[in-house]
């Protein structure tokens, strides 16, 4: 690999002196409409919008053109590394992918493909609980990934237990527990196609090959069968999502397992103040997206009285509305420890596999890298310095 992420702006002129192109865009836009002219209707809406009329959505991209960076020049003397180490997993950058379900809607190789490239990278994935495989075929499909697991706590503990113990042997390093999206939010683009892959069965990868979950099914049907899988669909929508969670969830499933635990979907600092009191060993800040609930607040907005509040006592991190390496160089200023890219990979997935998601990764990476050297931040501590409310003047620094 590269010594340096961004030398592949300058592979890609050299490709382009050859009259070879790029297959996929740099620009995050443009990769979003290619992606749409790959995917059904259905699932490009389901995975493109967010909830209600979609002001949250834009909020989080809005959010980040509060803030600038004032660059210092002339400062070069000492290689700039991205590297980092995260709760005991070790990345070559502090950008990890966001959970998302059904990736295997958006290419056959799903979520093994994205594994493989995480590991290729040297970076770090939190598997979604609704992945299309099984957490383990996605662990054995790349060994020695950095690979968290995420869960939305099911109704049943002694389910939840069961999949936790299965990542803890598959070798995951890390729970990540969303809490904010323990029902579907009011998605009018799903409702108007009437698209719930969950209902067809997908996205249950984990679920189906769970001993817990199994001994509800039937036996008297072959395992694979359509109406096993009605049953298993029926069975999911029954367990999926907790409705009346409290944080001493967290003390239970501490008993569960002895990987760092993580809270995703935080927004408030006394929710941040509360997980850290229960024993959460990271906080990831984010609005799901804005996938869920319309009009809740830009996740950006959120990140830097969180961040404040949990006062480098456990990790924080940040997803919501990262597109480019820009923006994670503004989220990481803000505070967070990694970001999370969501959409963006399950774009490159659906164009071009593997070589989709590496590309984009490899993009983001380049320009956090350069955004870094251009501004003068040796580290991402460096940044915080840099990053400032939109004022248009550097003299009242
Ligand atoms: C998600 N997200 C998500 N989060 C999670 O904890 N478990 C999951 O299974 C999923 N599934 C999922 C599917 C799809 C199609 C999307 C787009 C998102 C949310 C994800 O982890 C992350 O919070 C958002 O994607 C961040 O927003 P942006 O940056 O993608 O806009």
């Amino acid at each position: 690999m590269a010594e340096y992420w961004y030398t592949m702006r300058d592979e890609i002129f050299a490709d382009g002196l050859r009259g070879r192109l790029p297959r996929l865009p740099a620009d995050p836009a443009e990769l979003e409409q290619l992606a749409r002219q790959h995917l059904p209707v259905g699932l490009w809406s389901f995975v493109a919008n967010g909830a209600g009329g979609g002001r949250t959505l834009a909020a989080n991209r809005a959010a980040f053109d509060k803030w600038e960076l004032v660059p210092r020049m002339l400062h070069t003397d000492e290689p700039l590394s991205l590297r980092t180490e995260l709760l005991g997993t070790r990345m070559s950058a502090p950008v990890l992918l966001a959970p998302i379900g059904l990736a295997g809607l958006a290419h056959p190789d799903g979520e093994a493909a994205a594994a493989r490239v995480v590991r290729e990278l040297g970076l770090a994935m939190a598997l979604s609980n609704s992945s299309s495989l099984s957490l383990e075929e996605v662990a054995d499909a790349a060994p020695g990934a950095g690979l968290w697991f995420q869960l939305h706590p099911p109704k049943d503990d002694e389910l939840g237990a069961s999949i936790v113990r299965r990542a803890e042997k598959a070798g995951y390093q890390g729970i990540v527990v969303t809490v904010d999206s323990w029902t579907r939010g009011w998605r009018p683009a799903d409702l108007d196609h009437g698209y719930d892959p969950f209902l067809r069965g997908q996205g249950m990868g984990t679920f189906l090959a769970d001993p817990v979950f199994r001994r509800s099914l039937p036996t008297d049907v072959p395992v694979g069968s359509e109406p096993w899988l009605a049953a298993a669909a029926a069975r999911w929508r029954e367990v999926f999502g907790h409705s009346s969670l409290s944080y001493e969830y967290f003390d239970r499933l501490r008993e569960a397992t002895d990987l760092p635990i993580l809270i995703k979907g935080v927004l408030h600092p006394d929710d941040a103040e509360q997980a850290v009191a229960h024993g959460v060993s990271g906080v990831v800040v984010s609005n799901h997206g804005g996938r869920q609930l319309d009009r809740s607040m830009a996740a950006l907005d959120a990140l830097p009285a969180v961040a404040r509040q949990v006062a480098g006592r456990v990790p924080v991190l940040f997803d919501s509305g990262v597109r480019s390496g820009a923006d994670a160089a503004v989220a990481l200023g803000l505070g967070a420890d990694a970001v999370l890219l969501g959409r963006p990979w399950l774009y490159g997935l659906a164009i071009d596999g593997a070589e989709g998601v590496r590309h984009v990764l490899r993009c983001v990476l380049a320009e956090l890298e350069l955004t870094m050297l251009m501004s003068g931040a040796a580290t991402v501590a460096d940044l915080r310095r840099m990053v400032s409310p939109v004022r248009g003047r550097a003299d009242e620094r």
